[in-house]
């Protein structure tokens, strides 16, 4: 039998998410959202291209929960998005009011899914959709850290002419301006990147990175990013589902690891059939552990607007 994943919000990353997953043919998706016709209308024009894709997943598009019933994974990326000078931060509230109801809602049809949040700002509303589910923590992560990392990636590869495959490097923390790009163990090709570049060019790169997505906000004007993060949902998904145990930087809960507690923040992580199985501990530089300790600061300063909201 073949696997149920939903996904939540049929935005541009929602839709593209579900999308990728069902032209592979992954899993049968559902797509949910509030706007009557919306995931109806994507879904279907998504499982005419079925037959010549060759795809035999079946995707249906609802704004009904009662259809997301017996999920294993549920990708969440309802939510308002950002605008040209706003952070992601600015979305706090909002959102907050957003995933809580979803999680609510998807939780009393899925009692035993995994869920996957993607909506900003993200380590604060993973923390929302944990408390919320009364799931366990292996349950309930975020996307963030692949995307980060891709971006990084990206970057080197494209200032070095090298594959970006041949680029290795973690981008870890919370997912925001305070995000900690691991330069200092980033390999190009086995090569430390500190001998390919000099350290104010790896520090454009770092500094781009953390501003990936306000660059595409900015050229977007209205709308985030979508192609990338529905990629990094994609390769989350697939690791959970085919069981890789990839080792991926996720949005987990730590108790502990890093000298972090009882919060959500961009981690390595074992991803596999059992969620997130491990928490992959390495050595950070000590200005990278500081960098570290400062994101989740930021992190939890959100989390306390949030409480103090209700
Ligand atoms: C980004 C937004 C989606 O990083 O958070 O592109």
């Amino acid at each position: 039998m073949r696997s149920k994943v939903t996904v939540v919000g049929a935005g541009n990353v929602g839709a593209t998410a579900a999308q990728r997953i069902y032209d592979k043919g992954y899993a049968d998706v559902v797509l949910v959202d509030i706007v009557e016709g919306l995931p109806q209308g994507k879904a279907l024009d998504m499982l005419e291209a079925g037959p010549i894709l060759g795809t035999d997943a079946s995707i249906l598009g609802t704004n009904d929960y009662v259809d997301t019933a017996g999920s294993d994974i549920v990708v969440i990326t309802s939510g308002v998005a950002r605008r040209p000078g706003m952070s992601r931060d600015d979305l706090l509230l909002t959102n907050m009011n957003i995933i809580t109801s979803v999680v609510t809602q998807v939780v009393e049809h899925s009692p035993n899914a995994m869920l996957l949040v993607v909506t900003n700002p993200l380590d604060a509303m993973v923390q929302r959709a944990y408390q919320v589910s009364g799931l366990p923590k292996e349950r309930v992560f975020g996307m963030a850290g692949i995307l980060d990392t891709a971006r990084f990636r990206t970057f080197i590869a494209q200032e070095l002419g090298v594959s970006v495959e041949a680029v290795a490097t973690f981008v870890l923390g919370g997912h925001g301006d305070t995000m900690v790009p691991i330069a200092a163990s980033t390999t190009v090709g086995g090569t430390p990147l500190s001998e390919l570049l000099p350290p104010e060019r790896v520090d454009a790169l770092v500094k781009r990175t953390q501003d990936g997505g306000a660059e595409i906000v900015n050229l977007l004007k209205s709308g985030s990013a979508y192609y990338a993060p529905s990629a990094a949902i994609v390769q989350m998904v697939e690791s959970i589902l085919f069981d890789k145990k990839q080792i991926l930087p996720c949005t987990a809960y730590l108790e502990g690891e890093y000298g972090i507690d009882g919060i959500y923040v961009g981690v390595p992580v074992k991803l596999g059939a059992g969620g997130v199985e491990q928490v992959i501990e390495f050595q950070l530089t000590p200005a990278e552990a500081s960098a570290l300790q400062h994101s989740a600061d930021a992190v939890r300063e959100l989390i306390e607007v949030m409480a103090a909201a209700g």
